[in-house]
């Protein structure tokens, strides 16, 4: 795979590097996108009826169920080479940040791998901005649980309270936990260049921080199957799977 020498060139010398990830680097995980025509999250269920306060408060059972369905398949999947690929570039980057909007926790699992096995391990900051679907919370106290009983007729509740359970996500109308989003704009403004990669860029406030990156004087690069509505502003589109572009990249630039 060829890349521009500017941009090797730029990047070998970027202090600074943010990266925004979203559900297209998972893809080759055999995680499904949100909003792929055929085979999306979003082709096949409407948000509004499984992801939303609304949605809890009409239908707790079902909206529990369909975390549940999804918690399971994203336990049997592993980290691809995009996920591995963008640990190397945080070891190798001077100042790394990582942002996702994945709820599907592989970033962290390769992260915690390496922590284990590698005796260079150099520590970055993976900002969850949409939550993590393993983690589960009360809705009413937000007491968070590891424990919740196997009882498939109703949606378990809380031991302090008896409020009933949810995943840790962000639904459609919640805001974003604060200081991860804070730290995201932050880096997104600080950044010598900007990643975005795997994401279609229409959900916001993610959407903005290649905007803000970009104004602020950032390299821009994205990686992606195709254009999205960042790609005016970008300086490199690099059209391809992030698991076989950032591998190649990171191989390109501190090989
Ligand atoms: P989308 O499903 O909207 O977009 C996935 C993007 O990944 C698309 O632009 C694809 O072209 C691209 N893509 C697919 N496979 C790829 C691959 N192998 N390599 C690189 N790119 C690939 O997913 P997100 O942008 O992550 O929010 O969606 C953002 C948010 O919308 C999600 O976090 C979720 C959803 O509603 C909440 O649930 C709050």
């Amino acid at each position: 795979m060829d890349f521009a020498p500017e941009l090797i060139q730029y990047l070998w010398k970027a202090q600074r590097i943010a990266v925004l990830t979203g559900a297209g680097v998972s893809q080759e995980s055999g995680l499904r996108t949100f909003r792929d025509a055929q085979t999306g999250l979003w082709a096949q269920y409407k948000p509004t009826d499984l992801a939303s306060p609304e949605a809890f408060a009409c239908d707790p059972k079902l909206v529990w169920d369909w975390y549940a369905w999804r918690r399971e398949a994203i336990k049997s999947v592993r980290p691809n080479a995009g996920h591995y690929a963008l640990h190397e570039m945080a070891q190798r980057a001077p100042h790394f940040t990582l942002i996702t909007q994945n709820v599907d926790g592989l970033h962290e699992f390769v992260k915690h791998e390496s922590l284990k096995t590698s005796q260079t391990f150099r520590d970055y900051s993976i900002l969850e901005l949409h939550g993590n679907i393993q983690r589960v919370r009360c809705s009413e106290c937000g007491t968070f649980t590891d424990e919740w009983g196997d009882d498939t007729e109703s949606v378990p509740r809380c031991a302090g309270c008896g409020g009933l359970l949810r995943p840790d996500v962000v639904w459609f109308g919640e805001t974003l936990p604060r200081s991860a989003l804070e730290a995201a704009v932050e880096s997104a403004r600080g950044c010598d260049a900007f990643f975005s990669i795997g994401t279609s860029g229409v959900v916001q406030p993610a959407a903005s921080l290649g905007f803000a990156a970009h104004n602020r004087g950032a390299l821009v690069v994205e990686v992606n199957m195709e254009p999205t509505p960042l790609t005016p502003k970008t300086d490199f589109l690099i059209q391809g799977k992030s698991g076989e572009v950032l591998p190649a990249l990171v191989q390109a630039v501190w090989g």
